[in-house]
C-alpha cells in the first residue's frame, strides 16, 4: 500500500507538513520529482525544519529516498544533511543512480535565461536552482547522473562534451564573457570533475546510492509502507500547469511511478492525497484569474485587484506567505476551483487535505472563484493555454466567514469542532472536487491538523 502526497494548486499547499501528519504510519518517504526548488516545512516538537531535498519524513527517522525523476544539487544535499545533523536529527537518505545531478553551469543558465526571457514578460520567476537547465540537459542526453559521480571515466567523459557546449551557449548565444561575466569554475571542466568527484566518494562512502526501483520494490516485499512526497504542486506541472510559468517537471501523481521506479499499477493501488490550501499562493509569475492585491515583480501588469490589496495582505501576513527557498512575498487569492477541478482529474485524488483553514478566519465573508467566464461560455476547469486562462473572468461565489477559535482544541476535538461556516466551505470544496476531505490543517503543527481518515 502506498499513499501519494500530491500538491493540488501553485506549490506551498503544506505538502511537507500533510507528509509529517500521515507518514508516521510509513516507513520509506520518497521524492519522486522536482530538486532543491521545493521548501517543504515540517513543524515538530516546536521546531521548524525547511526541507528542500531532503524528504521530510526524515524529521521522524523515516527513510528518505530521492527518486530517479528527481535532479540533485549534492552540494545542497549535504549542506541540508549536516544542518540536520547539528539539530541532532540522523536522516537516512538515499539516492537514486538513475537521478540527474545539478552542476554549477545549470544554475548559471537558469538566471542568464530568466534574464533575457524578463525583457518580454516570459520569466517564469524560478527559483534560480538550474531545475530546468538540468531537465533540459537529461531530455538532450547530455546530463550527468548520480551514478556517474561514482565512475571517474564516465564523469569526466560526459563532463567533456557537455561543458564546451555550455560555454558556447554563454559566449555565442548570450554574448558573455566566462570569468568577467559568469564564474569560471562553473564552466571548467576539472574544478567540476574535482568537487563532483568528491560528492561521489562521500555519497559512496555514506552508502547512500541506490537502484531506486529495486530498493523500493524490495522494501515493500519486506512489508515496508511507501509514501510518496510530490513537490511543486499540479498547476505548475510542465505537462498539465500553466505553460511556460511552469517548473520543469511532474509533480502530479503519474510522476510518482515514473519517478520512483515502481509501476504505476503500485501507485495507483494506493491513496492518492490532494493538498489544497484554503485559498490561493503564487510564488511566480504568469496570470492568476482569483489574485487579490498584486506583487511588484510577479503580478502581470494589467493583472491582480489593486483594490483589495488590504484583504491580500491580510491573507499574507496571517498565512506568513513569504518563499521558503527565495523569501520572495507570494502572490495571494481566492481558491480557484476550475484548478482543483482539473488537479482532481490529472491525478485521481482518492482525497483531500485541506490547509489554511485558520488563516481565513475572522474575515467578514469568505469568496471562491467557483468558475470562470470565457468568450461568454461558463467554463469548470481549467482551459487548454495560460493565455485563454488569463482572459477568464473568475465568476466568484461568497461563503459567510468563521470565527478565530482555539485551533489545537479544535484539532483535538476533531471535525465537528471546525466553526459551522468553515465546515460548509469544505463540504462545497469536497463536493465540487469529488473527492472526500481527509484531513484539515488549522495550523502549521502536526498536532494543527484535524485527522478525518487515515490512509494508512
Ligand atoms: P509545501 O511546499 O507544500 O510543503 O508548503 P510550504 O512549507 O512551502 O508552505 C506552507 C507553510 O504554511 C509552512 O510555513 C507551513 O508550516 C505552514 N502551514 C502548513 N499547513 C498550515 C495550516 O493549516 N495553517 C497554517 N496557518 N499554516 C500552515
Ligand atoms: P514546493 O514543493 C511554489 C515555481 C517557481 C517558478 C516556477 C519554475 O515548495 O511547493 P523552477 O525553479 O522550478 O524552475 O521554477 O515554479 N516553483 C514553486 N512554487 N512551490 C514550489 O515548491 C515551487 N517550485 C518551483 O516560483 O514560478
Ligand atoms: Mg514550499
Amino acid at each position: 500500500m502506498t499513499v501519494t502526497i500530491v500538491g493540488s494548486q501553485l506549490g506551498d499547499e503544506g505538502k511537507g507538513g500533510i507528509v509529517d501528519v500521515y507518514g508516521d504510519a510509513a516507513d520509506v518517504v520518497v521524492r519522486y520529482q522536482g530538486g532543491d526548488n521545493a521548501g517543504h516545512t515540517v513543524v515538530h516538537d516546536g521546531h521548524e525544519y525547511k526541507l528542500s531535498l531532503v524528504p521530510s519524513g526524515a524529521v521522524r527517522g523515516k527513510v528518505g529516498v530521492l527518486g530517479n525523476g528527481c535532479v540533485v544539487n549534492p552540494a545542497t544535499l549535504f549542506e541540508e544533511l549536516d544542518a540536520l545533523r547539528e539539530r541532532s536529527l540522523d536522516p537516512d537518505v538515499r539516492v537514486a543512480e538513475r537521478a540527474h545531478v545539478i552542476l554549477p553551469y545549470h544554475r548559471t543558465l537558469d538566471g542568464l535565461e530568466e534574464d533575457v526571457k524578463s525583457d518580454e514578460d516570459l520569466a517564469a520567476g524560478t527559483t534560480g536552482r538550474g531545475i530546468g537547465p538540468t531537465y533540459e540537459d537529461k531530455a538532450g542526453r547530455r546530463g550527468v547522473r548520480v551514478g556517474d559521480l561514482l565512475d571517474p571515466e564516465t564523469l569526466r567523459a560526459r563532463l567533456e562534451y557537455a561543458v564546451p557546449r555550455k560555454r558556447a551557449l554563454v559566449e555565442d548565444v548570450y554574448d558573455l564573457d566566462v570569468g568577467d561575466d559568469v564564474d569560471a569554475d562553473a564552466f571548467d571542466v576539472e574544478a567540476i570533475y574535482e568537487r563532483y568527484r568528491e560528492f561521489g566518494r562521500r555519497l559512496a562512502d555514506e552508502g547512500m546510492t541506490v537502484d531506486c526501483g529495486r530498493f523500493l520494490a524490495e522494501r515493500r516485499e519486506a512489508g515496508d509502507r511507501i509514501m510518496f512526497e510530490g513537490a511543486q504542486g499540479t498547476a505548475i506541472d510542465i505537462d498539465h500547469g500553466i505553460y511556460p510559468y511552469v517548473t520543469s517537471s511532474n509533480p502530479t501523481a503519474g510522476a510518482a511511478a515514473v519517478g520512483s521506479g515502481l509501476g504505476p499499477t503500485v501507485v495507483g493501488d494506493g491513496e492518492v492525497v490532494g493538498i489544497v490550501k484554503a485559498y490561493l499562493s503564487r510564488v511566480g509569475t504568469g496570470p492568476l484569474p482569483t489574485e487579490l492585491g498584486s506583487v511588484d515583480g510577479q503580478t502581470p501588469p494589467d493583472g491582480g485587484r489593486p483594490g483589495e490589496s488590504d484583504l491580500a495582505e491580510f491573507i499574507r501576513e496571517e498565512g506568513g506567505e513569504y518563499g521558503t527557498v527565495t523569501g520572495r512575498p507570494r502572490r495571494v487569492g481566492w481558491l480557484d476551483v476550475p484548478m482543483l477541478r482539473h488537479a482532481a482529474r490529472v491525478n485521481g485524488f482518492t482525497g483531500l487535505a485541506v490547509n489554511h483553514l485558520d488563516v481565513l478566519a475572522g474575515l467578514d465573508e469568505v469568496q471562491v472563484g467557483h468558475s470562470y467566464t470565457l468568450d461568454g461560455e461558463e467554463l469548470l476547469t481549467m482551459p487548454t493555454t495560460t493565455e485563454k486562462w488569463a482572459d477568464c473572468e473568475a465568476n466568484f461565489r461568497r461563503f459567510e466567514g468563521w470565527p478565530d477559535v482555539e485551533w489545537s482544541t479544535v484539532a483535538e476535538d476533531g471535525y465537528d469542532a471546525i466553526p459551522e461556516n468553515g465546515r460548509a466551505y469544505l463540504e462545497y470544496v469536497a463536493e465540487e472536487v469529488g473527492a472526500p476531505i481527509y484531513a484539515v490543517g488549522v495550523g502549521p503543527g502536526r498536532e494543527e491538523t484535524v485527522v478525518v481518515e487515515t490512509p494508512f
